[in-house]
């Protein structure tokens, strides 16, 4: 695949997604999600790779409630900070570690194995650039927030309701990408194993 990428289409955006077309469903269709687990086909890498979007959508989860918690008054700014801020720092890290992979590795491979899916994966690392511009912005509510917890006379309910405001439409963004990244490249290993994205 060469030349400039081609523009995503508005209805394939990550804010105005809902699941993939018809086109880009077939092998979805011969593999829903209910003959996933179980799978022969299903090995350690798409196993692997099922867990690692598990661990960021509780991870980002965990992290929503908390900010909840501190807002609501269930817990005190120095237990929240002892808890939250390394758990905002992992959960940066492993997003942006996971998201680089899948650009400079994987997903060259997937769109080899199957052409008619290159749209699919064009759109999905548009997704990792939205995402990405979203993290910042959680990033930087997170650091208010962990700032809140540490001065006396801070905002901490207003730092904790902004923070909870970034990461619900965030939460939001992120369950689409991972629900329809998963619909797109677990059929295809189902169907072709994993060996293509290991060798070399
Ligand atoms: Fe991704
Ligand atoms: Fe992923």
């Amino acid at each position: 695949v060469s030349g400039a990428p081609e523009p995503i289409e508005p209805a394939l955006r990550l804010d105005r997604r809902q699941g993939w077309p018809e086109t880009l469903r077939f092998l979805l269709r011969q593999y829903p999600r209910e003959v996933w687990p179980g799978h022969q086909r299903l090995d350690s890498l798409a196993q692997f790779w099922l867990q690692r979007h598990a661990m960021l959508r509780a991870l980002a989860g965990a992290l929503r409630h908390a900010s909840g918690e501190l807002r609501e008054g269930r817990v005190a700014a120095a237990p929240f900070r002892a808890w939250f801020a390394p758990r905002l720092g992992f959960f940066l890290d492993q997003l942006q570690g996971h998201h680089e992979i899948e650009d400079q590795h994987y997903f060259p491979l997937l769109m080899r194995l199957e052409p008619k899916l290159v749209r699919g994966f064009a759109v999905l690392e548009n997704d990792h650039a939205l995402i990405h511009a979203a993290l910042a912005r959680l990033d930087t509510q997170g650091a208010a927030l962990v700032r809140a917890t540490e001065a006396p006379l801070a905002d901490l309910t207003g730092a904790a309701a902004g923070f909870a405001a970034e990461s619900d439409g965030f939460l939001a963004q992120l369950a689409r990408h991972l629900d329809d990244e998963e619909d797109l490249l677990i059929p295809l290993i189902l169907d072709r194993g994993s060996d293509p994205l290991t060798d070399g």
